[in-house]
Formats: C-alpha cells, sequence, structure tokens
C-alpha cells in the first residue's frame, strides 16, 4: 500500500496530559491508541492473571515488571488495526529495558513526544483527576469539571492518585526519562505542557502534519 501510516509515541511525567492529548490526537487521526496504564487498569478490573499479578505494583504506584507490559504492548502493536492506521503509543516505554525490546524487534516511532510540566502542577492534577467509567473522559475536579450532575456522581479517582504515590511516581519517571530519551535523541520533541490542552494539542498537530506531508513526499519519490 502507498499509504504510510503515522506511528507515534508519547511520553512525560504522570499527568503531563498524555491521555488528554491522546483523546484530541486520535480522533483528528483516527490512530489506534495503546495506553500500557488504560490496558492494565483493564485487566486488573477484569481480574485476569495479568491484572492480579499487576494490581499491586499499580496500587503502589511502582512500574510493573518489564516483561509483563512488553509481551501486552508488542501483542497490541502486531494486531491488523494498528498496523494498518498507524498507533499512538503512551506510557510505554517506562525503562530502558523497555525501549531496547522495541528497538530488538525493529518497532521506532515517527516522533517522539516528551511533555514537559513542573512537578507542582502534577501533583494538583493528579489530585484533582476524576474518570468516567462510562465515557472513559478524563475530568479534573477544578481544570475540567464534569458537564452535569449526573456525570458527577459517577465519577472515580484512581487509587495511584494520592500525593505521596504520585510522588514516588514522579521519582520513578525521573529516574528512567534520560535513559528512554537517549534512545529516540533524533526523533525527540519536548513540547510546554503547562498550557492550556488546545493549545498543547495545537503545537502536536502541526509536528503531525508536518511528518505526514514528509511521509508522503517520500512515498511519491520512491
Ligand atoms: P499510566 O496510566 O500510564 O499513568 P501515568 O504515566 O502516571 O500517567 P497518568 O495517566 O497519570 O497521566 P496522563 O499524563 O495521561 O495525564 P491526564 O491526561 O490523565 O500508568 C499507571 C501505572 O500503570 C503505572 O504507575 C505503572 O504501575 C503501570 N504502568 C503503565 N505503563 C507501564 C509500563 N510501560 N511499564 C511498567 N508499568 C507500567 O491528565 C491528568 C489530569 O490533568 C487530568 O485531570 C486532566 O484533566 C488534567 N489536565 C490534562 N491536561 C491539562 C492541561 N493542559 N491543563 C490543565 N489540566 C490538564
Amino acid at each position: 500500500s502507498l499509504r504510510q501510516p503515522l506511528n507515534v509515541m508519547i511520553s512525560g511525567a504522570p499527568a503531563s496530559g498524555k491521555g488528554s492529548q491522546c483523546e484530541m490526537i486520535v480522533q483528528k487521526y483516527g490512530l489506534v491508541h495503546i495506553s500500557t496504564g488504560d490496558l492494565l487498569r483493564a485487566q486488573v478490573s477484569s481480574g485476569t492473571e495479568i491484572g492480579n499479578k499487576a494490581k499491586d505494583y499499580m496500587e503502589s504506584g511502582r512500574l510493573v515488571p518489564d516483561e509483563i507490559v512488553t509481551a501486552m504492548v508488542k501483542s497490541r502493536l502486531s494486531e491488523e488495526d494498528a498496523q494498518e492506521k498507524g498507533w499512538l503509543l503512551d506510557g510505554y516505554p517506562r525503562s530502558f529495558t523497555q525501549a531496547q525490546s522495541l528497538e530488538q524487534m525493529k518497532i521506532r516511532p515517527d516522533i517522539y513526544i516528551v511533555l514537559d510540566v513542573p512537578d507542582e502542577i502534577l501533583i494538583d492534577r493528579c489530585i484533582g483527576r476524576r474518570l468516567d467509567p462510562v465515557t472513559g473522559k478524563i475530568y479534573h475536579l477544578k481544570n475540567f469539571p464534569p458537564e452535569s450532575d449526573e456525570i458527577r456522581a459517577r465519577l472515580t479517582t484512581r487509587p495511584d492518585d494520592t500525593a505521596e504515590k504520585v510522588k514516588s511516581r514522579l521519582e520513578t519517571y525521573q529516574k528512567n526519562a534520560e535513559a528512554i530519551s537517549s534512545t529516540y535523541l533524533d526523533i525527540l520533541n519536548k513540547i510546554d505542557g503547562n498550557r492550556p490542552k488546545e493549545v498543547v494539542f495545537d503545537e502536536i498537530d502541526s509536528l503531525l502534519l508536518q511528518i505526514q506531508k514528509d511521509k508522503l513526499k517520500a512515498t511519491n519519490l520512491g
């Protein structure tokens, strides 16, 4: 096929806005969103073997062992929809080992986006975050309150969104960030994530449009 689907990787500290940006990217570009956090939470809530293994790690804010997560990502990436529509990988790789696993499989994104947000803002974003189990939408009590009382009443909080656990999640992120970035230096794009989400999206959108153009040109020339 002449069509070259986009492959995007989005990274950033806990609550830097990865999930929120992915909602907008998917809406415009139709990429297959692969969020390891969402996949793992789904396994936990349906009580699968993977879920039972992952639960304690997640609830205490630690990383789930590499081999569990890598197997899950590998199988999801190889599905037909991801191959055809392109993928948006969110929350993976989270360690140097995970980045190396992808490299060994020759899986490379077109762009590596890192959302940059100061720590004190991240903590506030986690504490105020609420999720709608019906639509999957991400809210924030102050920044993005629910549209109705009906939605408000059903919102849930994540067990790892307490101040203490957020701090340890942040430390884990900071410990790993540089080693992962070093794998993708040539395609790294750091974006200021401490701005309104539409503004952040505009910047991501123009990067993706440019890549799409470049890919099309390369296809036509080849
Ligand atoms: P995961 O689900 O990936 O959590 P995370 O990286 O901590 O990221 P978050 O989901 O907390 O935040 P986000 O960046 O998506 O922000 P959001 O858009 O929601 O992982 C959870 C756990 O799973 C890990 O701790 C680990 O145990 C396990 N795991 C996952 N992947 C793994 C892997 N690869 N290896 C091993 N273990 C793994 O936004 C946050 C809040 O801010 C929301 O309330 C939102 O409304 C608000 N907000 C968003 N954007 C803005 C903005 N621009 N301005 C103001 N507010 C905003």
